[in-house]
């Protein structure tokens, strides 16, 4: 395995009893590259990005990590592995209604033992970069509209600077002025600290101006334009 390459989609399947929701997935990207990905609905996206994550399960074929498979991993492995390095975007944001706007941000920060002063702080700033006001900071999520659910979701994703961002529809609920902040926030990580990202979105404007386009088909992946 090359391990120049930060991530490799080996042959990946994912099949149910019923389905074969993955098919013969194959990709490879470098630290920095940035991918996005097109397709309707229940063509597969959210599945191959969970499995990415090591959130869902491989039914055949692997991944990479810089040359390393996930498909051993045990759930500590995995845990850890999304904890250094992956920030994740869910299509339904899942954010904790047991916590603040605040704190639901803080918590990767927390987990990896940064002071409780200093994760504060760069939430704080990092809530200020999805265009948050301090108003918020202190409410609980379930009483924000769901675009503001969705930006303390991606200030979440962001916090800790991850190698890799993953997001699955981060705009979905979000108007074009914000698409275009998030949008704009993507292309300043990538430039800043080589972050590679991958995401999946209908945004047509968000599909232009990435590099490498592909589109999920019935679980087939077809690499449409790649421009490195
Ligand atoms: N846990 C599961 N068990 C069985 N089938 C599943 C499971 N999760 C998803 N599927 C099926 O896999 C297919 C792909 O679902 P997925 O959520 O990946 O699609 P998607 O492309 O993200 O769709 P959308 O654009 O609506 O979000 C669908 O047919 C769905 O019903
Ligand atoms: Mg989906």
């Amino acid at each position: 395995m090359n391990k120049n390459l930060f991530i490799s989609c080996i042959n990946l399947c994912k099949n149910t009893k019923n389905n074969n929701i993955l098919k013969n997935i194959n990709f490879s990207l470098k630290q920095g590259n940035m991918m996005v990905i097109i397709g309707s609905s229940g063509s597969g996206k959210s599945t191959l990005l969970h499995i990415i994550a090591g959130l869902d399960s491989i039914s055949s074929g692997d991944i990479f990590f810089n040359g390393i498979s996930i498909k051993n991993m045990n759930q500590d492995q995995l845990s850890c592995l999304r904890k250094n390095n992956i920030g994740f975007i869910y299509q339904f944001h899942y954010l904790l209604f047991d916590f603040s706007c605040l704190e639901n941000v803080a918590l990767p920060l927390l987990i990896k033992k940064e002071k409780k002063s200093i994760a504060y702080e760069k939430s704080i700033k990092m809530l200020h970069q999805v265009g948050l006001k301090d108003n918020i900071f202190h409410k609980n999520p379930s009483s924000l509209s769901g675009g503001e659910r969705q930006r303390i979701a991606i200030a979440r994703a962001l916090v800790s600077k991850p190698k890799l961002i993953i997001a699955d529809e981060p705009t979905g609920n979000l108007d074009e002025i914000n698409s275009r902040l998030v949008l704009d926030l993507f292309l300043k990580f990538n430039k800043k600290y080589n972050t590679t990202v991958i995401v999946v979105t209908h945004h047509i404007q968000i599909f232009k101006v990435f590099p490498i386009q592909a589109e999920m088909n019935q679980g087939n992946l077809l690499l449409k334009n790649i421009i490195l």
